[in-house]
């Protein structure tokens, strides 16, 4: 669909707010939604804002992206360090990619430091709380009037 930005949230970040504050901040998933429908609207886009638990869900997105949207915002939450599935489905998806995490995974465990879907994504953004996914709009709909402007 002509606008459309699809962002995509993993596993637990439908919990945001009461988990682990200190590392994710107080904002909910609702929150982050509504900063993304906000910057979205202010820059001629419409956000399909999304969350789930289950990997396979995740892939059938993003497959609907390639069809469905202009561009694409991954918060993969776990499955970031472990999805092969994830990383292919994204391979195989046209519109720009911007990998976001609320948190600065290269200052937290090494498993965190490695990331299986960076490999298909335009940049990644992380450890700005939810700014980081307005960030990743703006980035989305720069790369966006690029293409657009051949
Ligand atoms: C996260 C970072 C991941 O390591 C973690 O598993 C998450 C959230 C983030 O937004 O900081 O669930 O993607």
């Amino acid at each position: 669909m002509a606008n459309a930005i699809f962002v995509l949230n993993g596993p637990n970040l439908n919990l945001l707010g009461t988990r682990e504050p200190e590392v994710y901040g107080t904002e909910t998933l609702e929150d982050l939604h509504a900063r993304c429908d906000r910057k979205a609207h202010e820059l001629g886009f419409v956000v399909d804002f999304r969350q789930s638990n289950a990997e396979g869900e995740l892939v059938n997105w993003i497959q609907e992206a390639r069809t469905d949207a202009s561009g694409l915002i991954v918060n993969a939450g776990a499955f970031t360090h472990t999805s092969i599935a994830m990383l292919d489905a994204l391979l195989a998806c046209p519109v720009p990619i911007v990998e976001v995490h609320l948190s600065n995974i290269f200052t937290r465990e090494p498993f965190r430091h490695r990331s299986y879907i960076s490999q298909a994504a335009k940049g990644v953004i992380c450890g700005f709380g939810g700014l980081g996914y307005e960030l990743a709009i703006e980035a989305l709909a720069a790369a966006i009037s690029r293409a657009k402007a051949g």
